[in-house]
């Protein structure tokens, strides 16, 4: 399907394996009134393919266009309600920060807040970030990727469904600015070495020194998700590679 965004409904078809649970758009009465009025400003409408949260493969996005300027460039992939991308946007007024995330509720929440903080350097694709940085991210036009908290999937069966893989990484990869950076958080043990495995071995990226998965990025707000990870004695990992020629 091309067009408009697509009905609440089709988050039921699925052709292939994503890194996230489809889940109802259900939107609470604040989170609806949110979505209705601030969409527009904030989120970028795209062409889908087969599902609400595909893009469409003809897409492409107009960066300066979008962002009324051109400027340095941040990518997020799965800010949730925002709780880090919030405060990090707001310290870097000079930058453009886009964000993808496949959760309606939790975009509709985010809008309140960047509404609430006056800001104006963020939008939203509301997609899987892998179709994001497939169609719509420019090669070489990201300075820094933040990732922080990826959904785990602890059980050997679910590995398939880790949003990094050899593949992705080398998509990421392609759309960083040479020197740009792949910032990482997680509280899965497993899965921390599992990026750093994926990452160590990709001839594009190089491992930050300061950065071993022990050393928390100090610029990186704790949100609710990390909180109940440390509430609960679970070590987090931060990990930063960084984009070599
Ligand atoms: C565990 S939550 C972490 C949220 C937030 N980063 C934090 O630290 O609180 C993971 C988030 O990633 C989103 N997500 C998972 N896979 C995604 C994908 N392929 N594209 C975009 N968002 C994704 C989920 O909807 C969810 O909001």
């Amino acid at each position: 399907m091309i067009g408009s965004a697509a009905e609440d409904t089709d988050f039921r078809v699925r052709r292939e394996v994503v890194s996230f649970v489809r889940r109802s758009n259900r939107m609470r009465p604040n989170q609806r009134r949110a979505w209705e009025i601030y969409r527009n400003r904030f989120v970028i409408d795209v062409p889908r393919d087969e599902t609400s949260t595909s893009i469409h493969p003809a897409a492409s996005l107009d960066l300066v266009a979008t962002f009324g300027r051109d400027a340095q460039l941040f990518v997020e992939i799965g800010p949730g309600t925002g709780q880090s991308l919030i405060p990090m946007a707001k310290t870097r007024p000079q930058a453009n920060v886009l964000a993808f995330e496949v959760y309606r509720p939790a975009i509709a929440r985010m809008l309140g807040h960047l509404v609430r903080e006056s800001l104006d350097n963020v939008r939203i694709v509301e997609a899987d970030a892998v179709a994001g940085m497939e169609y719509l991210m420019p090669v070489r036009s990201i300075d820094e990727i933040w990732t922080f908290f990826p959904d785990p999937w602890p059980k050997p069966r679910h590995h398939k469904r880790r949003l990094l893989t050899p593949a992705f990484a080398t998509l990421a990869a392609s759309r960083m600015k040479p020197s740009g950076v792949w910032r990482i958080a997680t509280d899965s043990a497993d899965y921390a070495e599992w990026m750093r495995n994926v990452l160590d071995n990709h001839a594009g990226l190089i491992n930050e020194p300061a950065s071993n998965g022990s050393a928390r990025w100090d610029r990186r707000p704790i949100t609710q998700f990390e909180q109940r990870a440390l509430d609960a004695g679970r070590q987090i990992f931060d990990l930063a590679y960084r984009r070599v020629a």
